[in-house]
Formats: structure tokens, C-alpha cells, sequence
């Protein structure tokens, strides 16, 4: 079997899935399920792995809070000196709020609000990452009305066509709503530098999510390339390259690197970046997600039926799509194994891993073939770190469920479970008084 999945955090000991020192069954029985746990050395061993294989290339990391926001996660990465990409004034909120300092910050976002133009610059974060025209003119009208400088780099849409696993998490490629096209670009500058109020520090792009391959990346700089050289013509000083995030990860066990599915080899994308980037004499900005916490988060869940339907069985657990909707959503495959293993005289029936919402498109695994398990069983759902809690929902009015975090020996709770009355927070019944009373 490959590395990623199965030599990665959550090893299994004595025949039981473990989180740093701990059973995970034990976790699932002091904080319920279905529970997030996060290993959070294995979030700051994905940093590292980053930082050592760009060494020698001046980098920041800004990992994107939209991967998984929870405040214990941005601030381990915080400690290690990680800025953020943020996409909205509630996860500037955040960043800011574990300890990620404003300068260390991009915007990303297709229409920044005016109230998140201007909170962004009260807090003095390093850039924003322009997407339009109408984009920056509001930028310019914002910075204006606050007397500041605003800084900021254009999203430049480079025209790749990433090979994601789905056609949701490419943006890379002219025709999505992302950034503007290089000669568009030159001239969003070429405006810019007429305005006191906006500060070109760096050229930007994106180009996708879940990405294996180094090629992408490579095209997608040319074409910044392209427009740097261009900039620098103009007599523009740039701070910073900006490449985005995207980098895949393994989500299935035994998926050697190299192969079509494994884990984007970052070495390799280092070696056909970094001299370029020096090259240019900027500063190079990553904001990965998935990469820094994907591998580092499972979703516990606990079977409460099992059941036949026709050919078909189906393993009913607590956890669906409310709580991980990447299945439903992109098709994405997650691994799924029993937290203890038993023996399995039968071996292994093909079931679909569901939820308990009232949506047939609500499964965690389709036609999967798992050691049959009874109801009570604690399955762990892998690579769940990742756009697991933070694309979760109050569906069906479930609680979003609680996290948890290990590190070494250590346990906490990071996040309680949803109460009935975080359900309701806010809302009111107003309009009694027009209300017909029942005859
Ligand atoms: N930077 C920008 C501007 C982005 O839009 C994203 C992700 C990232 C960085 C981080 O990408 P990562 O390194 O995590 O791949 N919910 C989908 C993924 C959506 C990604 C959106 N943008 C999923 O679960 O696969």
C-alpha cells in the first residue's frame, strides 16, 4: 500500500483506529458522533512538508481558511508563522481571531462587498485579489472614502484546464467566473496606476482544487509570466506571484504518488516553479487548503441500521450529507473503514454508506465494498479534514456536530456540538396579532 491514507495520521494500533495517542472509539464515546477529529501535527506536518519542499524559494504560505476554518486549526498554523486566503469578512473574522496577523492575509472572492472592502482595510491585510473591473473601481471607491491605500493583485484567469476530479472545483480556465484574462488584466493595472488610492503588489491565479499534476501549474505560470514581464514594462514594482492552491491529495489507500489519483508530488512542482518564481524576483504565495488539513481529519459516524432494499444493502450511519457533502456534491470518494476491526469470516459485501437525511442523493459511499458492519459500529470516514466541517449544514434542522483535536497525547474538544437552541438563534414569530384564530 502507498503513503498518504494508510501511513498517515489515524494509524491503526491493536487492531483500532487511533488520533495521536488515542482511541478514536473512545473519542466517539466522550464527545459523540458523528465527530470531526483533527490531528493537528498532522496539519502542522503538512506545512512543514510544504515549507521544505520550496526551500529556497522565498515563500508564504496564506492557507485557505475555506478547507477547514476552526480556530484550534488556524492557529496551530498560525504559531508556524502561515498567513491566510480568505474569501469573506467571517473568515477574516477568524483568521484574525486565532492569531494570524492582517499582513500576512489575501482576499480571494469574485464580489468582495463593499463592508468587507473596508473591514480588510481597516485590519491592513497584505492584498486583495481583484476578479473584475467593477471589482476594483469598488476597491478604489472603498479605499477612497477611508483615506488608505488599498493593495492588491488581479486574478488573472491563465486559460488552463485543470484535470480536477470534477467540474465544480476547476477555475483555471476561461470560460468560469473566475479572475480576467491576461490582456484584461494589463489594463485593470494600467488603470490602477492612475489612482493614489490602489497599489499593484502582485499578480494572482487559481486554477483549481484536487489538482495530481504538476503540468497545470506550469502553463498557468507562463502565462503570469507573460503578464509580469508586461507589468514590468509599464515600470510596475511587484511584490508577490501569487499561484493559488489546489494541491491533490490521496483519498484512497494505496495510491502511489506518481499515479493518476495519488497525491500532487510537491517536490517536483517546487523544482518547475521555484526558479521561475526567483527568476522573476518575486515573492511566492501558495495558498493551499486540502493539502494542509485533508489527510490530517476524519469523520467518525456510528452505524444505526442495516438494511436491504431490493440488491442493494444499505448501512445507515448518523453522519451524511448534512455533516460531508463532498460525496453527494462532487462525487468525491472518501475512504471508509470500521474504527475497530473484527474478524470477517464472510469477507468483505458491497453496500452503500448512507445518512439518515431524506435525500436520496445523501451518501457517504456508493457500492462500496466494506466488512459488513451491525448497528453500534463506529465507521471512520478518511481525508474528512478538508471541506468536511466547514461546507456542513443545519439540513433536515441537524446540529452541525462537535471537533475535536489531538496533538501527542493530548484531546479537546475544539467545538461543541450544535445545540436546539443555536437552531433557532436569531429568528422570531412576529405577526401574532394577524394571525386567524383557529374557529
Ligand atoms: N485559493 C483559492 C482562490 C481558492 O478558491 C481555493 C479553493 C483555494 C485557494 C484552496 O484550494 P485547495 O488547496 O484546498 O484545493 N469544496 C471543494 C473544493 C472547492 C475549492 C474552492 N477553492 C471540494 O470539497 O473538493
Amino acid at each position: 500500500m502507498g503513503p498518504g491514507v494508510l501511513t498517515g495520521p489515524f494509524p491503526r494500533r491493536d487492531g483500532v483506529l487511533h488520533g495521536g495517542s488515542h482511541r478514536l472509539d473512545a473519542l466517539a464515546e466522550e464527545f459523540g458522533t458523528p465527530l470531526y477529529v483533527y490531528d493537528l501535527d498532522a496539519v502542522e506536518g503538512a506545512y512543514r512538508r510544504l515549507l521544505d519542499a520550496f526551500a529556497g524559494v522565498p515563500l508564504d504560505v496564506a492557507y485557505s481558511v475555506k478547507a477547514n476554518g476552526a480556530l484550534a486549526v488556524l492557529h496551530r498554523l498560525a504559531s508556524l508563522g502561515a498567513g491566510a486566503d480568505i474569501v469573506s469578512e467571517g473568515e477574516l473574522f477568524r483568521a484574525l481571531r486565532a492569531g494570524i496577523p492582517a499582513h500576512r492575509i489575501v482576499f480571494a472572492g469574485v464580489a468582495k462587498s463593499e463592508a468587507e472592502m473596508e473591514a480588510a482595510l481597516r485590519a491592513g491585510i497584505r492584498a486583495f485579489n481583484v476578479e473584475s473591473a467593477g471589482e476594483l473601481e469598488r476597491l478604489d471607491g472603498v479605499a477612497e472614502r477611508l483615506g488608505v491605500v488599498a493593495p492588491f493583485a488581479v486574478r488573472v484567469n491563465p486559460d488552463v484546464l485543470s484535470p480536477t476530479p470534477h467540474e465544480y472545483t476547476r477555475t483555471g480556465h476561461a470560460s468560469t467566473k473566475f479572475g480576467v484574462g491576461p490582456d484584461e488584466a494589463l489594463e485593470l493595472y494600467a488603470r490602477a496606476r492612475a489612482r493614489p488610492t490602489l497599489k499593484a503588489v502582485g499578480v494572482d491565479a487559481h486554477i483549481g482544487s484536487q489538482i495530481r499534476e504538476v503540468e497545470p501549474f506550469v502553463q498557468a505560470l507562463a502565462r503570469l509570466e507573460t503578464v509580469v514581464h508586461g507589468l514590468r514594462a509599464q515600470g510596475e514594482a511587484l511584490e508577490f506571484l501569487d499561484m493559488g492552491g489546489g494541491f491533490g491529495v490521496a483519498y484512497e489507500p494505496g495510491v502511489e504518488p506518481s499515479d493518476h489519483g495519488g497525491t500532487l508530488d510537491l517536490r517536483t512542482l517546487a523544482r518547475e516553479l521555484g526558479p521561475r518564481v526567483r527568476a522573476l524576483g518575486l515573492r511566492l504565495i501558495l495558498e493551499p487548503g486540502r493539502s494542509i488539513v485533508g489527510e490530517a481529519g476524519v469523520m467518525l459516524t456510528r452505524v444505526e441500521i442495516v438494511k436491504r432494499s431490493g440488491d442493494k444493502v444499505f448501512v445507515v450511519v448518523d453522519g451524511g450529507m448534512t455533516e460531508l457533502i463532498r460525496p453527494s456534491h462532487y462525487g468525491g470518494y472518501h475512504h471508509i473503514e470500521p474504527v475497530v476491526a473484527r474478524p470477517d469470516p464472510q469477507g468483505p459485501v458491497v453496500v452503500d454508506v448512507v445518512g439518515p437525511i431524506c435525500e436520496t442523493g445523501d451518501f457517504l459511499a456508493r457500492d462500496r465494498a466494506l466488512a459488513l458492519p451491525r448497528p453500534g459500529d463506529l465507521l471512520a470516514v478518511r481525508t474528512a479534514g478538508a471541506y468536511g466541517f466547514t461546507m456542513a449544514s443545519n439540513y433536515n434542522a441537524r446540529r452541525r456536530p462537535a471537533e475535536a483535536a489531538v496533538s501527542g497525547d493530548r484531546v479537546e474538544l475544539i467545538r461543541a456540538r450544535e445545540s436546539l437552541d443555536d437552531l433557532i438563534r436569531g429568528e422570531r414569530m412576529p405577526f401574532d396579532d394577524l394571525a386567524t384564530p383557529p374557529s
